[in-house]
């Protein structure tokens, strides 16, 4: 998945809480497998009559949604649980509570480990089981410390309530949607395998079900995620077997979905029902996140990625061959053990040859218990650090070079919320971008046409051409 900067995204309150109503504030780190699970975690509390709060200080449940992928990742939920348990101390010295759950993939990867770092902690709950979080809190009022990373037999998704439409709707006009959990890839510098389980996939009526209330609810733009999404396999409506290209010709049918996108897929997996999809579907955006992490086939080989550089290059050539306008973005790893200067050029080459409109990229951390914490030959933090900043440099040449291009088309966009000056809204293009618009005439959740004038650091600039 895609990784993101530690993000604060608590569910949004719905403004309906009373005086005494519990209230918990989420901090999400990492990918948006994250993002969904906390606004799931939302749900699953909202029965237990929480309201969910952005004001730290108000909150009576502070629940950090934690990412292990990287170190500092992890790192930095220590250092916050630090600052929580003196947090907690000034609250409890007035008689009042302040309870602190960890969630996520720190919380899979080291139960104990936390209880034992961070005394303040009450919970301890893992990806697969968030839905037993209110047991979880009843049984930590009553004075237990409690961890819950067994994976749970029973669906996750089965024992968590639905959203509720107004809760969607304060969210907005594009959301996330979990179709698929789990990595059976075994990259070896990655810890995903560990943290969130093997590969599973949620049954079709599930999926179509979440998309459908979503949809009844003013979303219009849908992103279906998975640590493999592409590996989603399930059954059709005769029992046929399904892949995500299938799911994606069917998700294409509920009303009011005008977009869909996906996200992250692995090579190996690009099947051509998947690529027909791109050809075929127009509400399929042209973007596409297919992570390489290195040019090299050395490296790649070492990483245990399962194909070769020339294969990524061909699967896209196909892909472009379908589908010319699709825009491609990436994941980059510098520095795994016993990458050699000749190995990051091949990287290079292969960005080169590419040429991506938005790509992320980092330097090798060794994680515990991966096969690639084991092997010898490390790189230099220096190397690293020289690499990184090559690659990054050239990443952004054509990511500023993909908005340029952009400059003069006209394209669609649909408004996702309000901009900085009156009368002005943000937009996203079908490549991601935000757009920046003066659209008086024209609403939040509406695709409207525009021509685009101009980019900024971040940003697109575009005039209104129709609606
Ligand atoms: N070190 C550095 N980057 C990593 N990623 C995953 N594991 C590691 C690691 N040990 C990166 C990969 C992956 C993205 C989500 O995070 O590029 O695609
Ligand atoms: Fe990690 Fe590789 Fe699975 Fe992606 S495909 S989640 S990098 S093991």
């Amino acid at each position: 998945m895609t990784d993101q900067t530690a993000s604060l995204s608590a569910p949004v309150a719905t403004g309906e809480a009373i005086a005494n109503t519990r209230k918990v504030f989420i901090k999400t780190y990492g990918c948006q497998m994250n993002v969904y699970d906390s606004t799931r975690m939302g749900d699953a509390l909202s029965s237990e009559g929480y309201v969910t709060t952005g004001t730290l200080e108000e909150a009576d449940l502070v629940l950090l949604n934690t990412c292990h992928i990287r170190e500092k990742a992890a790192e930095k939920v220590y250092s916050a649980l630090g600052r929580l348990r003196e947090m907690k101390k000034a609250r409890n010295a007035q008689g009042q509570e302040l309870m602190i759950g960890v969630a996520g993939c720190v919380a899979q990867a080291e139960g104990e480990e936390i209880l034992r770092r961070a005394p303040a902690v009450d919970v301890v709950i893992g990806p697969q089981t968030y839905h037993r979080l209110p047991q979880a809190l009843r049984r930590a009022r009553a004075g237990e410390r409690v961890i819950e990373t067994e994976y749970a037999v029973e669906d996750k998704f089965e024992h968590l309530p639905p959203t509720e439409k107004k809760v969607i709707r304060s969210r907005g006009v594009t959301a996330f949607l979990t179709v698929q959990e789990g990595c059976d890839k075994f990259c070896t510098f990655c810890v995903v395998p560990y943290t969130r389980g093997s590969e599973v996939s949620r049954p079709l009526q599930q999926i179509i079900d979440e998309a459908t209330r979503l949809a009844e609810s003013g979303v219009r733009e849908v992103t279906l995620l998975g640590q493999n999404v592409n590996a989603w396999h399930g059954n059709g409506p005769n029992g046929e077997s399904w892949g995500l290209g299938d799911l994606l010709y069917r998700l294409a049918e509920v009303p009011g979905l005008a977009r869909l996108r996906y996200t992250t897929s692995h090579p190996r997996d690009m099947d051509d029902r998947l690529i027909e999809a791109h050809r075929d579907l127009r509400q399929l955006m042209p973007y596409l996140h297919l992570p390489v992490q290195a040019g090299s086939d050395r490296i790649l080989k070492a990483m245990n990625r399962r194909h070769t550089a020339d294969e990524y290059i061909r699967l896209i050539e196909r892909i472009r061959g379908v589908r010319p306008d699709i825009a491609l973005s990436g994941d980059f790893i510098v520095g795994f053990p016993g990458e050699t200067d000749e190995d990051f050029e091949a990287t290079m080459r292969l960005i080169e040859r590419v040429n991506y409109a938005q790509a992320f990229s980092f330097k090798y951390s060794v994680r515990p218990g991966t096969p690639g914490a084991e092997l010898g030959f490390h790189v230099a933090e220096e190397v690293k650090a020289e690499r990184l900043e090559r690659l990054q440099a050239l990443l952004l040449k054509q990511q500023h070079e993909f908005a340029e291009a952009c400059v003069g088309k006209t394209i669609d966009i649909l408004l996702e919320k309000p901009g900085r000056m009156p009368g002005q809204l943000i937009g996203r293009s079908p490549w991601l971008q935000s757009v920046n618009v003066d659209a008086k005439s024209s609403q939040i959740g509406d695709i409207i046409s525009v021509r685009i004038i101009g980019t900024g650091p971040n940003s697109l600039f575009a005039e209104q051409t129709g609606s």
